[in-house]
């Protein structure tokens, strides 16, 4: 290679790097978030083209044929799949970058296991990356609904996932001590073995934040991999590899250690704790759930002052937005105030919730956080709480619940609350909700989008 194209293929590098942390920070606000995803886009597709001029690189043409076919079923899937689909398919994505840094430490251990140093790096890097695409096949098959959802658990199961990982990892450090590949098929199987038995007990609707770790993690597989290929043919490709690697790495460990918090758990809980698997016993509710016809909410609604909304997974299983959109525009017409309170973990994936309302086209000024509208809630006249449960159950303040502590919406405090729900279903923590059973709140059963339907023609007929 000429110095000169080896400059120019570095300084792409390092304009991809400056626009892959533009992209992450562009993509911190539903405002920005697009603009973030074409810098990065447009970064990885430079770095991709760039390499392709490396002067170490072969087989161009099954490269390209990879990058097509991939890069073909990722278009289609992405422009295909369903809002609630999308975290199954950030799984499957994900996984697949794991499988990928799993198998770039393996052709490395394969042709340098004679170098300690990267291959060193390359096992750490294949642990990594085999758990993390193993894991991902799970959470997608339990989120689409293909296995079980609720948490597979067995007798022994630390003791067992902890030998089966102890196990797989010795067979790697034993291959490069003794320099000998035959041991590098044992150390691959087990820990995709070990990805597994590590993901079956955890429960469907924790799997956004395990996808995160997940991310995080093939970030940082990515990264060792990059350390690795420094010293090869492709020296220059390692760099940005390590680059982008940490940002991934430390993106998604953020990502991962907020959605944790804002359940109130720790990730080892979420990860190791088979949360769900045992459902509350031994608690009864005080009084009973009582409904209220929608033209009889409509009327509630249309005389307040102020009308919250309170949206969660029921909302984006149903699709309702559009028709909440409908019905937040009516409600303003006839005067009321209306504000939408977004709890951070409403849904099944970060900003699920913003990105619904936003693709509905209501304005981001009208979406509250937790701590912006809880103060509220004591003056406003009616809160209408359309498919949630969790993020609304005053049972986070009850001592011993599963959802203790977990930081929730107040809107039990408001004078009137109505709730959208289809029946006696439970929240993903399992646990029956007090509030449907107080004295201020009335149930309007059926599926979210057909009783806002019925809500909005109400509103239109009054
Ligand atoms: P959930 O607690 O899951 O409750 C959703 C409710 O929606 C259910 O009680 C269900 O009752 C109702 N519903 C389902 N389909 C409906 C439909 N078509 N129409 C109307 N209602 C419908 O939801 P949430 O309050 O949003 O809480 C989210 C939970 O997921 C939290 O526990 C959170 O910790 C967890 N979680 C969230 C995330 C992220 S990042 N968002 C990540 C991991 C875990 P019926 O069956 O009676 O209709």
């Amino acid at each position: 290679m000429t110095a000169g194209v080896g400059t120019v293929i570095d300084a792409v590098y390092v304009v991809a790097v400056l626009a892959f942390i533009l992209g992450l920070k562009a993509m911190s606000s539903p405002e920005t978030a697009r603009r973030g995803i074409a810098y990065a886009g447009a970064a990885m597709l430079a770095a991709v083209v760039a390499t392709f001029f490396s002067p170490g690189l072969s087989n161009f043409a099954l490269i390209a044929l990879g990058v097509i076919v991939g890069g073909g079923i990722g278009w289609y899937w992405a422009r295909v799949v369903k809002m609630t689909a999308m975290p199954q398919m950030v799984a499957v994505f994900n996984g697949m970058g794991g499988g990928a840094a799993a198998a770039i430490a393996g052709v490395v251990l394969l042709s340098s296991l004679s170098n300690p140093a990267d291959a060193g790096l390359s096992v750490a890097g294949a642990v990594i990356g085999s758990i993390s695409i193993a894991g991902s096949v799970v959470a997608f098959l339990k989120l689409q609904g293909w296995m079980r959802q609720r948490p597979i658990v067995y007798p022994a199961r630390q003791p067992i996932n902890l030998t089966v990982l102890g196990v797989g990892v010795a067979f790697g450090v034993y291959a490069v001590v003794r320099v000998d590949t035959l041991f590098l098929l044992p150390f691959f199987v087990l820990l995709l073995v070990y990805g597994v038995l590590l993901t079956l007990p955890i429960g469907g609707a924790d799997m956004p934040v395990v996808i995160s770790l997940f991310n995080a993690l093939t970030g940082i597989a990515v990264a060792l991999d990059g350390f690795a290929l420094v010293n090869g043919p492709l020296g220059d490709a390692g760099y940005a590899m390590v680059i982008a690697g940490v940002l991934v790495g430390a993106a998604g460990s953020l990502l991962t250690i907020l959605m944790a918090r804002a359940m109130n758990r720790s990730i080892g809980n979420v990860v190791f704790g088979a949360f769900g698997a045992v459902e509350e016993t031994g608690v009864t509710m005080q009084g009973s759930m009582k409904p209220i016809e929608p033209d009889d909410a409509a009327v509630l609604m249309a005389y307040a002052n102020q009308v919250i909304i309170a949206p969660g997974y029921g909302m984006a299983v149903a699709q309702a937005q559009q028709k909440v959109k409908e019905l937040a525009d009516l409600l303003e017409a006839k005067g009321v105030a209306v504000k939408f309170a977004i709890h951070p973990v409403a849904g099944r994936m970060p900003g699920h919730m913003n990105v619904l309302l936003a693709e509905a086209g209501i304005s981001y000024d009208k979406l509250f956080d937790r701590d912006e509208i809880n103060p509220e809630f004591a003056t406003t006249d009616v809160v209408l709480v359309i498919g949630a449960n969790d993020v609304v159950n005053p049972a986070a303040r009850r001592v011993g619940s599963p959802l203790q502590g977990m930081p929730i919406l107040d809107v039990d405090q408001a004078k009137n609350v109505l709730v959208i729900k289809r029946g006696q279903g439970k929240g993903f923590a399992g646990i029956e909700n007090d509030l449907f059973y107080k004295e201020n709140c009335r149930m309007l059963y059926g599926d979210a989008q057909q009783v806002v339907g019925k809500l909005v023609q109400a509103l239109k007929r009054s």
